[in-house]
């Protein structure tokens, strides 16, 4: 073995990285080991952060034509320039993934870009990217190899017409009519982005509701919302079938619960069904390390797996596949590993859809209340009411807040409106610390800020809104 580390981290996205960083302050000797060749994982590449560069300048575009000369500002020869909006993208994914490489350096991580096979216990393979492999033993090895994206049966995607999450955040021109296949997170960010840009967009959904996991009152608000700017759905309506004719893909659905064919004409078709966690080729049979039906990482508490030495964290483990529970896991794992209390409370993982107007939300919903038997109190607060949404022509949606009955704790946030992504940090930290409505309600907001709807919806739960 030409080197021994404290920690050897596999995978180089979100949770790797942050977990390195970490280890690396903790003077733990760590390497990582990334196949790809930039480091970041999926959401650097080709997730989050490409996704949210689309997003932000397909924004920029719609409310250049939809809302600007309402505000009294005149535009002429507006046009997209899709090489330019997918250049400055791809500058903001370069600029990060270096800036990742540099934080490596400045921890004293030692990078491998290769695939990294566990061979043996605290020992790992490296085949090389460069060519050749290496071997190097590892006190720890921490698995943070992340996710794939899920695929139907019998339909094979070629990241050019049929696409997944990386080709979608890539397409070389603007689809006629693109049809995504799942209305969740990928279906509504990606569908939002195509279809400012001017796609005939449809959205199959097999569940009667978009956007599962989130309040089914924001679910239902925000379909209309996304209805009104052009985005079609088929809810309870699945995809048996696609065929690649020479110039369409002809999309065969049919009701969910059964019934007659139907079939439908598109350019592009983004699968967008959900992820399952990434282990191919690591060799976690070799030793053992053990895995549910879904392929999901089995630990026990706190990142430990059934192996001595062996930890995993991010998407390849329960939990919620988002980049801010798998960097909190990596800090976590590399405290403990350093024989610190490393600790994520999986319960207040906020959840950030960054469409426009943006879905934000925290702790739990209406409904997971109900079916656990927690008697709680309702706040809630329009934006149309908020000064500064009214200020912005911004009025859509709204804070609904759900405290405890009895004790009057925070339970839960749900939130739609423009900006509400920034805005539920607040209540992340309120939470944190086990903030009754009230705390928040007799917290000073300035005005006028959006943040002044989370206060007046604070208010509302004891019933003395102020401004409405
Ligand atoms: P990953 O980021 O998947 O990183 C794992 C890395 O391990 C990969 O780079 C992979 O190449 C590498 N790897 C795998 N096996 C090996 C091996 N054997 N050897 C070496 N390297 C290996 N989350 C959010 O919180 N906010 C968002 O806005 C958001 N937007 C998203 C948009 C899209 C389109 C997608 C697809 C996802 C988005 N996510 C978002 C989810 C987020 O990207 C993931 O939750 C996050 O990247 C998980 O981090 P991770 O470190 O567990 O895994
Ligand atoms: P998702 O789990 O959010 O949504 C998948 C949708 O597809 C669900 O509504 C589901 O009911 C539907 N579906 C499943 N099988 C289907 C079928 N056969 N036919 C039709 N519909 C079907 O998954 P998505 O959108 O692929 O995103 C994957 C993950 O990536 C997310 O769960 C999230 O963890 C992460 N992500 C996070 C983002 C964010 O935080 N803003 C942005 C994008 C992705």
């Amino acid at each position: 073995m030409s080197e021994t580390y404290d920690v050897v981290i596999i995978g180089g996205g979100p949770g790797g990285y942050n977990c390195a960083i970490r280890c690396g302050q903790l003077g733990l000797k760590t390497a990582i080991i990334e196949m790809r060749d930039t480091l970041g994982g999926t959401c650097l590449n080709v997730g989050c952060i490409p996704s949210k560069a689309l997003l932000h300048a397909s924004e920029y575009y719609a409310a250049a034509k939809n809302d600007f000369e309402g505000m009294g500002i005149e535009v002429s020869g507006l046009a997209v320039n899709l090489e330019k909006m997918m250049a400055q993208k791809d500058e903001a994914v370069k600029g990060l993934t270096e800036g990742v490489a540099f934080l490596m350096k400045k921890n004293k991580v030692k990078h491998y870009a290769g695939k990294g096979k566990i061979v043996g216990k605290g020992e790992v393979e490296i085949e090389l990217n460069a060519g050749g492999t290496e071997n190097v033993g590892a006190k720890n090895i921490v698995i943070a190899t992340g996710s794939e994206p899920a695929s139907l049966p019998g339909i094979e995607i070629d990241e050019e017409r049929i696409v997944t999450n990386t080709g979608a955040l890539s397409l070389k021109e603007i689809p006629k009519k693109l049809t995504l296949i799942g209305a969740g997170v990928i279906g509504l960010e990606m569908g939002s982005v195509w279809s400012r840009l001017g796609s005939e967009v449809t959205v199959i959904e097999f569940l009667d509701h978009i956007m599962p996991g989130a309040d089914a009152e924001i679910s239902k608000q925000s379909k209309r919302i996304f209805e009104k700017q052009g985005l079609k759905f088929r809810m309870g309506t699945k995809v048996t079938g696609i065929e690649k004719l020479k110039t369409k893909l002809k999309v065969s659905v049919e009701p969910a619960k059964g019934g007659d064919e139907e079939q439908l004409d598109a350019d592009v078709v983004i699968m967008a069904i959900g992820r399952k966690p990434y282990t191919a080729g690591l060799g976690l049979e070799t030793i053992g390390v053990g895995v549910n039906q879904r392929g999901v990482i089995d630990t026990t508490d706190h990142f430990k797996t059934n192996v001595e030495g062996v930890w995993a964290i991010g998407d390849c483990v329960a939990g919620p596949m988002l980049a801010h529970k798998a960097e909190d896991d990596g800090a976590a794992v590399a405290e403990l590993i350093a024989g610190k209390a490393g600790h994520v409370d999986y319960d207040l993982v906020p959840s950030v859809v960054y469409t426009s107007p943006e879905i934000a939300w925290v702790g739990k919903n209406e409904q997971q209340l109900k079916d656990a038997g927690i008697k709680y109190k309702t706040g809630k607060f329009p934006f149309m009411a908020n000064s500064r949404a009214r200020c912005n022509h911004e009025t859509e949606g709204f804070v609904k807040i759900l405290a405890d009955a009895t004790t009057d704790e925070i339970l839960g946030v749900h939130m739609l409106g423009v900006g509400v992504g920034e805005l539920i940090g607040e209540i992340c930290v309120a939470m944190e610390f086990k903030a009754s409505s009230e705390d928040v309600a007799r917290t000073c907001h300035a005005h006028p800020t959006l943040s002044e709807a989370i206060r007046q919806a604070a208010m509302g739960v004891e019933g003395w809104t102020m401004q409405m």
